[in-house]
């Protein structure tokens, strides 16, 4: 029997992991499945929990408002080394590239246990875009032994990086693997009756490299907008960072036509509005993914992104940070039809929401 255990903190990595967890859990005659959550996101982290069901075997309960990156890669560290101890794993898999996967990996490192990494060979090439990921993703790949990459151009990342192709397993992303549970033909919901009648644009804003200044110059320059357009009306999920919800009320509150939604969605919610929106604002990685098999069309608050499928596909457009620039785009997406038509053309860039069995499948092949 082999011992695979996953390690995983935030939303993003929760809701892209669960389906794995699920499917590894599903195959008892192979896998022994552990599943260890750091608490880096607390509220976020255990709704995506309850949603799919998944009880974690351990919690390290890191989470403080107000952390620092310095918090989290120490206390993830500590705590993988106790787990580590007591579980001895055959592998772990983290994901993709939040500071809870860069530190659970470097621990494996140390310790002389194989990392998995799903979501594997993404980038920017910008180590200052996306702060931090950038350099977590990167220093993930370092030492896995098993790079599940989502697309054919993550894979030519890592290859040309000196991966072993061996090692390299396209797999899609396990994200699409939750959207296909979650988006309901009947979902109904009191805001979304708010919107009837509307343009609803949902958006979301996270990013560190975005906190402060620029957070409040895209705010700005999206209020503008809404007053110009009565038909729109906006929708906007609050990350519970306390420095994101004190940039938005002063921005945004108090609006007519926008909702301040703070706590944030639930996955199946969130994922129901994406699929109903008609254009979505966001510097999210994840709702990049998302968005292109939904047909919806993403302004991207962002300068870089590592998802160039989706720019491929013609879903995202990147409007940058600056108060004009977004102006400018957002503008135009809700003037320009033809734009509109030809970024709201659903595509698959992202797979076929077989990930995860894929991931499961190759386990069984290479975990001796
Ligand atoms: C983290 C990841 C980022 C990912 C994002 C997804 C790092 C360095 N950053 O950024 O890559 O895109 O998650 O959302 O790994 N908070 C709560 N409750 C929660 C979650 C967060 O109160 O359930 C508050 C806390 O005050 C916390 C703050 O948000 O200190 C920031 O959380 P943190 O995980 O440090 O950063 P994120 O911006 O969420
Ligand atoms: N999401 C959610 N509720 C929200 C905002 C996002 O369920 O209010 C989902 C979203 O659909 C995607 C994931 O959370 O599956 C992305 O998380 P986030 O944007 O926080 O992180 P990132 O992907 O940028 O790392």
């Amino acid at each position: 029997m082999k011992k695979i255990m996953l390690v995983f903190g935030t939303r993003p990595e929760a809701i892209k992991m669960c389906p794995l967890v699920l499917e590894l859990r599903g195959r008892t005659d192979m896998f022994e499945t552990v599943v260890c959550v750091t608490g880096q996101h607390r509220e976020m982290l255990d709704s995506v929990l309850e949603t799919f069901n998944v009880v974690p075997d351990h919690d390290m309960s890191i989470m403080d408002s107000g952390q620092t990156l310095f918090d989290i890669t120490a206390k993830v560290m500590a705590g993988m080394r106790r787990v580590l101890d007591v579980e001895k794993p055959d592998v772990v898999l983290v994901h993709g590239d939040t500071t809870t996967s860069f530190a659970a990996a470097l621990a494996c490192f140390y310790a002389g246990i194989r990392v998995g990494h799903v979501e594997a060979g993404l980038r920017t090439y910008n180590i200052d875009s996306p702060y931090p990921e950038e350099f977590n993703r990167q220093a993930v790949d370092i030492v896995s032994v098993l790079s599940f990459a989502p697309t054919e151009a993550s894979r030519a990342n890592l290859l040309r990086e000196g991966k072993l192709a061996e090692t390299i397993f396209v797999t899609g992303n396990t994200g699409i693997d939750a959207l296909k549970t979650t988006v309901r033909a009947d979902f109904s919901h009191h805001l979304l009756e708010w919107a009837a009648g509307s343009r609803l644009v949902v958006m979301t804003a996270h990013r560190h490299e975005n906190l402060g200044e620029p957070m409040h110059r895209f705010f700005r320059a999206i209020r503008r907008v809404v007053d110009e357009f009565d038909d729109v009306k906006v929708i906007y999920s609050v990350h519970l960072n306390p420095v994101v919800g004190q940039a938005a009320e002063s921005e945004l509150g108090e609006h007519p036509r926008i909702r301040l939604i703070s706590p944030p969605l639930d996955v199946i919610p969130f994922h129901n509005f994406l699929a109903r929106a008609h254009l979505i604002l966001t510097d999210s990685g994840g709702i990049q993914e998302e968005a292109p098999s939904l047909g919806k069309p993403v302004l991207v608050l962002r300068d870089t992104t590592e998802r160039p499928e989706g720019i491929e596909a013609g879903t995202l457009k990147l409007v940058g940070t600056g108060e004009e620039s977004v102006y400018d785009g957002f503008k135009l997406l809700l003037t320009d039809v033809v734009l509109y038509e030809k970024m709201s053309a659903a595509s698959n860039p992202y797979g076929d929401g077989l990930a995860s069995k894929r991931i499961a499948d190759i386990l069984a092949e290479k975990i001796r």
